[in-house]
């Protein structure tokens, strides 16, 4: 019963596994392997195209995760990418976090080349060469279709429920102690409207944000918890005053041009609510790109957002250092919330709104409360947020 869904799924294509060690920027990186696989959605609401183009099965995802297995006890990541952005331009995100013991999974284009239609190219848009139908906008109900997908991988039955002769042994084996019943979000822009609206509750509403919900349910853990832990959204947000149920956390983060993140920051309502500001960085800081390979620091086919800067500059190694700093904060806010652990919490409240890399952090000690011990005391008196504001 539970792989039901799965009958209307089916996978093939090439998997190219690609071995590669990440640069982390504490030293002991693992190994990671990288895996496409094309995915037969089984929800027809699982991605919206931009405009009104109709939503485009099967979506290419690709899997990054430690070559020698996956952490089990750490949730799976789910990229929830921007408008006109590939899910690729995470790459190097995505293989920080599975350097850390994360499988992290990313939907890619479905469509090598733009389709034809009435012999033209239909989708193309001539202005900047960008295949606008090359893009997964994702809807939440894309999570339930991946999520299935994993559960089946992570089966000991799954050979048999599902073949699989695409998806190479070793990538089988380093997935196979997977917690699927566990998800973390990252997101970017639009993805984080998206991702709110799963940690509210918001996409189960019945005829609510269908464009960006699909026809998502609540994923559910095997005694009945919903299997979302949080979300770490990169200038992404949905309405502001939400209220976060409790046991998720939410982090807003921004690059420095940005002010309606920390708004929403202080409207969110939740347990584990924290907002960083990066010290450098525009909308697309969260990416792969920079101005040595796009100018002014954006996604080539994505769009200039008003409030950046449009002479900003950095560099390769700086962007690098931020992404490892992006890795690094989501690790800790997850060890600290979800597996109670104590170094991560220390790293939160403490070395996160130190860093020259942060501007502004609104830490809480709220999020970290069950793994301080002995901290807990000597915390119990300071002000539930630190906000420490370099220049
Ligand atoms: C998803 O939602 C749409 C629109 O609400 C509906 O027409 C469709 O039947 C639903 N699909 C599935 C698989 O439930
Ligand atoms: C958020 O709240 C803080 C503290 O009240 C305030 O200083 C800051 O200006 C607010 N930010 C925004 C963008 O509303
Ligand atoms: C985006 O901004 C850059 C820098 O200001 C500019 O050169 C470019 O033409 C802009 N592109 C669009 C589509 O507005």
């Amino acid at each position: 019963m539970p792989f039901k869904r799965l009958t209307l799924l089916w996978l093939t294509g090439a998997v190219a596994l690609s071995a590669a060690v990440a640069q982390g920027a504490h030293g002991k990186a693992l190994p990671t392997g990288e895996s496409s696989l094309s995915l037969e959605l089984s929800d027809q609401t699982a991605t919206q195209s931009s405009g009104k183009m109709p939503t485009r099965s099967p979506v290419n995802i690709k899997l990054f995760y430690p070559t020698q297995g996956v952490d089990p006890d750490l949730p799976w990541i789910m990229m929830m990418n921007g408008a006109n952005c590939y899910g690729q331009d995470y790459t190097y995100l995505l293989r920080q976090l599975a350097s850390k013991g994360y499988l992290t999974v990313a939907p890619t284009q479905f469509h090598p080349a733009p389709p034809m239609q009435d012999g033209k190219d239909f989708f193309k848009d001539q202005a900047d060469h960008c295949d606008k139908d090359s893009f997964v906008i994702i809807t939440a109900s894309l999570v339930n279709d991946v999520h299935n997908l994993l559960k089946t991988l992570s089966s000991s039955d799954s050979q048999r429920l599902l073949p699989i002769p695409q998806i190479q042994l070793d990538a089988m084996d380093a997935l196979k102690n997977v917690d699927s019943d566990s998800i973390v979000l990252v997101a970017h822009s639009a993805g984080g409207v998206t991702a709110v609206d799963m940690l509210t509750g918001k996409c189960e509403e019945k005829g609510e944000a269908e464009q960006v919900c699909g026809n998502y349910t609540t994923i559910t853990d095997r005694k009945g918890r919903n299997a979302l832990k949080g979300a770490v959204a990169f200038e992404g947000y949905g309405a502001s005053g939400v209220q976060i149920p409790d046991g998720m956390f939410l982090t807003y983060m921004a690059g420095q041009y940005n002010d309606q993140a920390e708004e929403k920051f202080n409207t969110t309502k939740g347990d584990c609510i924290q907002y960083v500001e990066l010290a450098a960085g525009n909308h697309y800081a969260i990416t792969d790109w920079n101005p040595d390979t796009a100018p002014h620091q954006k996604a080539p086919c994505a769009a200039n957002i008003s409030h950046d800067d449009p002479n900003f500059k950095t560099t390769e190694s700086e962007q690098e250092e931020r992404i490892d700093f992006i890795a690094s904060y989501t690790d800790a806010v997850v060890r600290a919330t979800v597996l109670n652990d104590q170094t991560a919490a220390s790293y939160l409240l403490h070395d996160v709104p130190n860093s020259h890399l942060v501007r502004k952090a609104k830490v809480s000690s709220k999020c970290v409360v069950a793994s301080l011990h002995d901290e807990s005391k000597q915390i119990a008196h300071k002000p539930e947020q630190q906000s420490v504001t370099q220049v």
